[in-house]
Order: C-alpha cells, then sequence, then structure tokens
C-alpha cells in the first residue's frame, strides 16, 4: 500500500517521478505528492489520483534533478490534501515520503510536541520527519545519521526517502516490512516500491533486506548500512521484466489485457513443470524438500484475499490427489491466534505480490516453530519469496488491475502441479489418473482462449443483470472456492453486494433473500455432484431468482430450467476450476463496465497490502 519513487541523477526527476507513480498507482490512489529540490524544496500533493496532481502542478517551478514522490492509500488521517505525501520538517527543509505504519507515533508526538514541534496533518509519518530534524539539529548530523536515529526509535513498518535542502545531493532511503527497491542507472539512481518505476532506465537493482538504510551521494559509491549502523556487503541483480508487460496493450483495461493473457500465463506457469508427451509432472522449488513434504504431518496454507481462494482449492487437491491433511488459514487469523505449529507441519503461503504483511507476518511466526515454509509467489524477489525455504513462482508477469485474474489462475495451476507431484510420489494416485490429468491440464490453456471467445455472450448476460444490487455465487467441491471468488470479482470492481456459497449451504440462510431480482450464478461442471447442482438450481428457480449457469459444453438438462448458461469446455473435474473461474472474470468485468466504475483502480482497495 502507498508507492514511492525517488530520483538522483543528471535528468529532470518530475517527469520520471510522475511516471513511475502512476506505474505504482496500482498501490493507493487516494492522494498523490511530490517533492524537488532546487536550491530549495519545492512540494505539490494532492488529493485523488496522480492525475490530479499533474493538473495542480501543472503551472509550478518543476525544476530539480533529485526529487521525491507519493501515491497513497489513507491509514493515518483522511485522504486530503494536507494527509497527503510529502511531508515536510517543520523548517521546511526535510522532505520525507513513506509506505507502512508508525505504530508508536502517538507517543512520539507528544514528546515532539514539547519540544515545540507543530504538525500540520493528521498522519504518522509527519511525526518521523520531524524526528529526524530534531535528531539532525539537536546532534549536528549528516541526513543519513539523523534517519538511522530517527529510526531506531521508530515501530511499526516503514519504506521511506528523505531529501534535505542542506544535502542536496543526497538521496536517502530504508526499509523495514515495506518493499525498496533500489535501481542503479548510468550516474543516476531510482528508489522505489517495486522495480516498475525504474525497468525503462535500468534493470541493474538491488532489494533492499529489512532495516537496510541507503545513501545516495551524487557522484560517489552508494552505501548501505543497517539501523546500528554496519555496512552491509550488496548484490546487484539484473532483473528480466520488459516495460510492454506494464502497459495496457491496446486492451481498454489492465483487468482486460489480463484476463485475456490467461491462456498464455497459465501455460507460462507449467512450463518446465509438465511433460505430456513423456507423462512426467516435477515442480522444481519442491524436489529438495520432497521427504518433509510427504512426511508432513499437515499442510497449512496461509494467504488473503484472492489468494485465499486458491489456498482452498488446494485443500481440496492436496488432500484428493495426495491425501495429505491440509487446512487452509486467513494470515490475519492465523498470526493472532496462537495455532498449533509443528516441526513437521509444511507451510505454504500464496500470494501474488509477495508482499502482503498479514501474510509475512504469519510465515514469521511459523518459522520460529520450526516449520518447512513454500512460497507460491507471482513477484520475482519479494519479501515472502525471500523469507520462505523454498517455493515456486507462478510466472504470471506483472498484474496491475487491483482486481487478481492471471495472477489466480496461475496460482491454481501451480498448485495443482504440486498436488501431481506430490500424489505420485506418495503414491496416492494411480499411473493412469496421473497421466490423464497431466494430459487434460496440457490442453487447459487451448480450452482457455476458448471460453475467452464467449465475451460476448457473456457481457450480454451482464447488461441483464447489471443493475442488480446483490448476487449470489454457488459451487461444490472445487468450485466452492471458485464461487467465493467469483462473488469477490463482482463486489470489488462493480460494487454490488456478492456472496459465494457451497451450493446446498444455500438452504441454510441464503435462500431467504432469492426473489425475482437477485441473479444466482451457479457452477454447474463437477459432474460428481452434477445432480445435486440440478437441485439446486431448481429450488432458485422455484423462488424466481435468475439464474445463470456455468455447464459443460452439450450440457442438455440444466440449459432448460436456467436463465442463462454460459457453456465451456469440458475438463477432468480437479481443472474445471481453471475454466470456471474465467467466465466469472468477464462477467464482473462488463458488470463493472456498464455500471461506469473504475475497472482497475477500484475504491478504497489497494493491489498490495503492506499494512495490517
Ligand atoms: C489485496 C488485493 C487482492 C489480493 C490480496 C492478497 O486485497 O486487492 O487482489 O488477492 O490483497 O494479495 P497477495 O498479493 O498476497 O496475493
Amino acid at each position: 500500500m502507498c508507492g514511492i519513487v525517488a530520483y538522483l541523477g543528471n535528468k529532470q526527476a518530475y517527469p520520471i517521478i510522475i511516471e513511475g507513480l502512476r506505474r505504482l498507482e496500482y498501490r493507493g490512489y487516494d492522494s498523490a505528492g511530490v517533492s524537488l529540490l532546487n536550491g530549495s524544496i519545492h512540494t505539490y500533493k494532492k488529493k485523488g489520483k496522480v492525475q490530479e496532481l499533474v493538473n495542480f502542478a501543472e503551472n509550478s517551478d518543476k525544476n530539480g534533478t533529485v526529487g521525491i514522490g507519493h501515491t497513497r492509500w489513507a491509514t493515518h488521517g483522511k485522504p486530503d490534501d494536507l494527509n497527503a505525501h510529502p511531508h515536510v520538517s517543520g523548517d521546511g527543509k526535510i522532505s520525507l515520503i513513506h509506505n507502512g505504519i508508525i505504530e508508536n507515533y502517538a507517543v512520539l508526538k507528544e514528546a515532539l510536541a514539547e519540544l515545540g514541534h507543530e504538525f500540520k496533518s493528521e498522519t504518522d509519518t509527519e511525526i518521523l520527519v520531524h524526528l529526524i530534524e530534531e535528531y539532525k539539529k539537536r546532534d549536528n548530523l549528516p541526513i543519513e545519521e539523523a534517519v538511522r536515529k530517527a529510526l531506531d526509535k521508530a515501530v511499526g513498518a516503514y519504506a521511506i526517502v528523505v531529501i534535505d535542502e542542506d544535502e542536496p545531493d543526497k538521496l536517502v532511503g530504508a526499509r523495514k516490512s515495506s518493499p525498496m527497491v533500489l535501481g542503479i542507472g548510468d550516474d543516476e539512481y531510482f528508489l522505489a516500491s517495486d522495480a516498475s518505476p525504474i525497468i525503462k532506465y535500468t534493470n541493474r537493482v538491488i532489494y533492499l533486506k529489512d532495516e537496510e538504510i541507503v545513501t545516495i551521494k551524487r557522484g560517489e559509491e552508494f552505501t548501505i548500512r543497517t539501523i546500528d549502523n554496519k555496512l552491509q556487503e550488496h548484490k546487484i541483480q539484473e532483473l528480466d521484466l520488459k516495460l510492454e508487460e506494464l502497459e495496457k496493450g491496446g486492451y481498454q483495461h489492465y483487468m482486460l489485457k489480463e484476463i485475456h493473457q490467461q491462456p498464455i500465463t497459465v501455460a507460462e506457469s507449467m512450463k518446465g513443470r509438465l511433460n505430456a508427451d513423456e507423462g512426467w509432472v516435477q515442480v522444481g522449488g519442491m524436489q529438495e524438500y520432497m521427504n518433509r513434504f510427504i512426511n508432513a504431518d499437515r499442510i497449512i496454507l496461509i494467504a488473503c484475499g484472492t489468494s485465499w481462494h486458491a489456498a482452498l482449492y488446494a485443500e481440496y487437491l492436496f488432500e484428493d490427489l495426495a491425501r495429505i491433511p491440509t487446512e487452509v488459514e486467513y494470515a490475519s487469523e492465523f498470526r493472532y491466534r496462537n495455532p498449533i505449529i509443528n516441526k513437521n507441519d509444511v507451510i505454504i503461503a500464496l500470494s501474488q505480490s509477495g508482499e502482503t504483511a498479514d501474510t509475512l507476518a504469519a510465515l514469521t511466526m511459523a518459522k520460529e516453530k520450526g516449520a518447512l515454509l513454500y512460497g507460491v509467489v507471482n513477484v520475482v524477489g519479494s519479501s515472502i519469496a525471500r523469507f520462505t525455504d523454498c517455493g515456486s513462482y507462478t510466472h504470471a508477469g506483472p498484474e496491475i488491475g487491483v482486481a487478481s485474474t492471471k495472477a489466480f489462475t496461475s496460482q491454481l495451476t501451480v498448485l495443482t502441479l504440486m498436488a501431481l507431484n506430490l500424489g505420485y510420489k506418495k503414491g496416492t494416485i494411480t499411473e493412469s489418473y496421473y497421466r490423464r490429468l497431466i494430459v487434460a491440464l496440457d490442453s487447459i490453456p487451448n480450452k482457455i482462449t476458448r471460453v475467452l471467445a464467449l465475451s460476448d455472450q457473456i457481457k450480454n448476460i451482464a447488461a441483464e443483470i447489471k443493475n442488480a444490487q446483490n448476487a449470489l455465487y454457488l459451487g461444490r467441491g472445487y468450485n466452492f472456492p471458485i464461487a467465493l471468488e467469483g462473488a469477490l470479482k463482482l463486489k470489488e470492481i462493480s460494487y454490488i453486494h456478492a456472496e459465494g456459497y457451497p451450493a446446498a449451504e444455500m438452504k441454510h440462510g441464503p435462500i431467504a433473500l432469492i426473489d425475482m431480482y437477485m441473479p444466482v450464478v451457479v457452477i454447474a461442471t463437477n459432474i460428481s455432484a452434477y445432480e445435486k447442482v440440478v437441485s439446486n438450481i431448481q429450488e432458485v428457480k422455484a423462488r424466481k431468482g435468475i439464474v445463470i449457469a456455468i455447464v459443460a459444453e452439450g450440457d442438455k438438462q440444466i440449459k432448460e430450467i436456467a436463465d442463462f448458461t454460459i457453456e465451456i469446455p469440458a475438463t477432468e473435474e480437479p481443472l474445471s476450476p481453471l475454466l470456471s473461474s474465467i467466465p466469472l472474470q468477464l462477467l464482473a468485468y462488463h458488470i463493472a463496465v456498464m455500471r461506469g466504475c473504475d475497472v482497475d483502480q477500484p475504491r478504497n482497495l489497494a493491489k498490495s497490502v503492506t499494512v495490517e
């Protein structure tokens, strides 16, 4: 949450920072601001998206080759101009941007107020810049030393960048529990929440570690020190990220592009891990730890949001195919409920961003108990990827739409491969079923292409139900998590209240809500529960609900009773979510567009939730 970007080099900083902020807007879009250093500090900040800031600063002096910028997702203090970052010190000489939360800000604020500091905003961040100012002046310190001392007093999470009018050729950045990447160009440096603002200029980066402070000085080699002042060795990584991956590529929205990329991204998730001709699956990250997996007492999956739905799918898979007791936990609950974790447990963390604060904290707790930590992560080099003992990248490429789509189906793919690999090694699936599933999985990308061809039909259905105030999503077995995910997609981007339920549970509550205005989306592709789902549809129709059924191609029975049917290619039941989730993404997308919603940046949400 919150995106930060900073520049020091020979170019004008403002356009680089604005472009970077646009790329980071997925992290929050409540307000945006910049500070530029050109003799003195010029700060412009504005409530709303980056474009509001651009309009606001249009006729102002934007010169300067050093600068910092911020796009905010509000935590402390409402989204307005005053609470927008950067925040400046009392004397106006130091400016700071921050992603995270300073938990002890109230105590610090009181102490600083006693020393005469006056605050303009309601943010925790402003306290930090005053604290830095206090150390700088009191002890006559260079800015990086003042930052180090201030951070030593701060409790909480931060990624910050600081500039100081008295030392105009310096950028100081630091992080703890919030991400920060240093980009190293030719005589120019970048600091940002992720590599997307940097990649246009350089692919040479360093991911800062917790409690590291980087000092960049024009014309000198940068240094990285820990908060207790130990000089750190550093290793520059070369990123393999292309600029086109960060563009819309002709689509109206990132979300639509990402939905349509799924034949490729699912194939990427399988690449090198599945060979249908030779009939094998092998997930690299698991091999070294295969015995730990096979002998695990339990697999515990931890995640948040859409990733939690993928985790729930994995519970069905791992128990069905690999016969390993599996539990699924919301990371935020798990970390605080004193759970029993043993060293024979395997903890799998699922995360698109690899930065979700609750998931990271839950992993930290599990590590202390000696469990094996496995990460299924999309963003290469992210905190969760680095913190876990081992893991697999999902290889879906950058996902920019706030509502997750391609990252989700890539998670499902990797989890399926893991379950197949495990089931085969453990001997819990027959050779013939193993091979059948491999062949079926191999054909999924082509089948996704066929589902995507239904987009216009789904758009017509969207037109029929776009004014609904509520919607219900039903699924059974492997498709229950998909019903939850379908409902989440709709509420995230169209603001229609939607709930997902196991189809049979409908009778225990939601049925009371059904009337002629209630769309009920039913995933009815499961072969094993088909007749039961048909009964559920009858129950909805008997109460005049509008049934939209996702069925397998050639289905006749449901077609006769449902109001709308969306026919998708048949596949093996455990793999059906890889296809059934696609029409639900398209349905939510078309409804949101028709309702005039901001599909890529829905209100109040952020893509990467780096605060609790
Ligand atoms: C936010 C995003 C969701 C995402 C969730 C977990 O809420 O808006 O799309 O599913 O965080 O994020 P992660 O990066 O850990 O998968």
